[in-house]
């Protein structure tokens, strides 16, 4: 199958694998506002293995998610491409494999960002997944990443990125998605997924993409350009000054999904979508939890889905009492309740 190139729109928004929260029901939400393509959440290759009914739920996708591709994370290439070959009975549109992740429980195991400081492996894996599976086999890596014994000066980074990507792309592998990090010692905390607004936010706030830009210029697949899009005009710049073929939006979209149709009118019309309406807002909100319930439950999916409402709630008028109140809650019919109650209240 030679379709990758076409499955990726030009300049448009994709929402990205996050763990914890870009699951079936966020994905959802986010395609019905415009993303164009979508990532499960990160999937262990040696979990999968071992107990694929556990982790069955992140492979979970319909029809209406396509473009959807299923991440995968591991530091063999053998097992790498033994569940490579699990995930393409699942029928995706392609699998992506995780080079960028910096958590503590990932790096020890030789996996994520770790490979970046070994592309003799990284490349070894890309080739096994490549000759594994007949779907596309696409790429994320960070543009920073902690090289041991190596100085990290920007050019040289810069330089060993461009050599991995061009690796990857010798290995057969479809796109690259490149996290453009500023610094290179960040360290993301194991657990990412209990991340909630007011924590400290593991990122520089300086975002570096000159590295998409040189990478954009090394290879001939598409390039996805990553890190500090937190609205349509951020999207539109990393467009404009990197030349990616198409953006990623991770923490952006979490409690914003609208990011989505934002950046495509933006880039459709040349014109800013004014923000949503309250009543937009309560629907969207209300939908997402009926989401979250129908695939996990009541008692699971209330839990999950507090990790998203504090987001949606963020910077929103008198919502702290709100905020604290269904962060005890345990029963859906009383969630949906007050939170019907608070935006009928605000648009009174
Ligand atoms: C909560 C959370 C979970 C994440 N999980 C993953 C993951 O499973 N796989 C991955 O490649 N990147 C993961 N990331 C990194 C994002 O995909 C993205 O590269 C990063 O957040 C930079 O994009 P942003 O500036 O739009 O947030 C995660 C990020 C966050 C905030």
């Amino acid at each position: 199958m030679d379709y990758f190139p076409d499955i990726v729109p030009a300049h448009s928004a994709f929402l990205a694998p996050m763990a914890g929260i870009s699951d079936h029901p966020f994905r959802l939400i986010c395609k019905r506002l415009g993303a164009s393509v979508l990532f499960s959440e990160f999937v262990s290759a040696d979990g999968l293995i071992r107990e694929e009914q556990r982790v069955r739920q992140y492979l979970h996708f319909c029809r209406e998610e396509r473009p959807f591709g299923v991440q995968l994370f591991g530091s063999e290439p053998a097992t790498m491409a033994k569940a490579a070959r699990i995930v393409a009975a699942y029928q995706p549109d392609f699998i992506d494999l995780n080079f960028g992740c910096p958590a503590k429980k990932v790096v020890k195991t030789g996996a994520g960002a770790a490979l970046l400081s070994n592309p003799d492996r990284l490349q070894a894996i890309a080739e096994a997944v490549v000759d594994a599976v007949s779907i596309p086999v696409t790429g994320k890596i960070r543009s920073r990443w902690k090289i041991p014994n190596r100085k990290t000066l920007t050019g040289q980074v810069d330089e060993m990125m461009i050599e991995i990507a061009q690796r990857l792309e010798n290995s057969g592998i479809r796109a690259v998605t490149v996290h453009a990090v500023a610094s290179g010692t960040t360290q993301l905390r194991s657990d990412q997924s209990k991340e909630t607004p007011g924590q400290k936010i593991p990122y520089p706030n300086n975002i570096r993409w000159a590295a998409i830009a040189k990478i954009k210029k090394a290879i001939r697949i598409p390039v996805i350009g990553n890190g500090g899009i937190w609205n349509a005009n951020d999207a539109k710049r990393m467009l404009d000054e990197t030349g990616c073929d198409a953006v990623m939006v991770a923490r952006g979209a979490r409690g914003n999904p609208w990011i989505f149709s934002q950046i495509s009118h933006l880039l459709c019309t040349g014109h800013h979508l004014p923000p949503p309406t309250w009543e937009e807002r309560k629907k969207v909100i209300l939908t997402h939890l009926a989401l979250t319930l129908d695939f996990y439950g009541e008692s699971q999916g209330i839990r999950v889905f507090r990790r998203h409402l504090p987001f949606y709630l963020k910077g929103l008028p008198r919502s702290t009492s709100l905020r604290s109140k269904t962060g005890q809650l345990n029963d859906a019919t009383t969630l949906l309740k007050e939170i019907e109650e608070y935006f009928d209240a605000l648009e009174q």
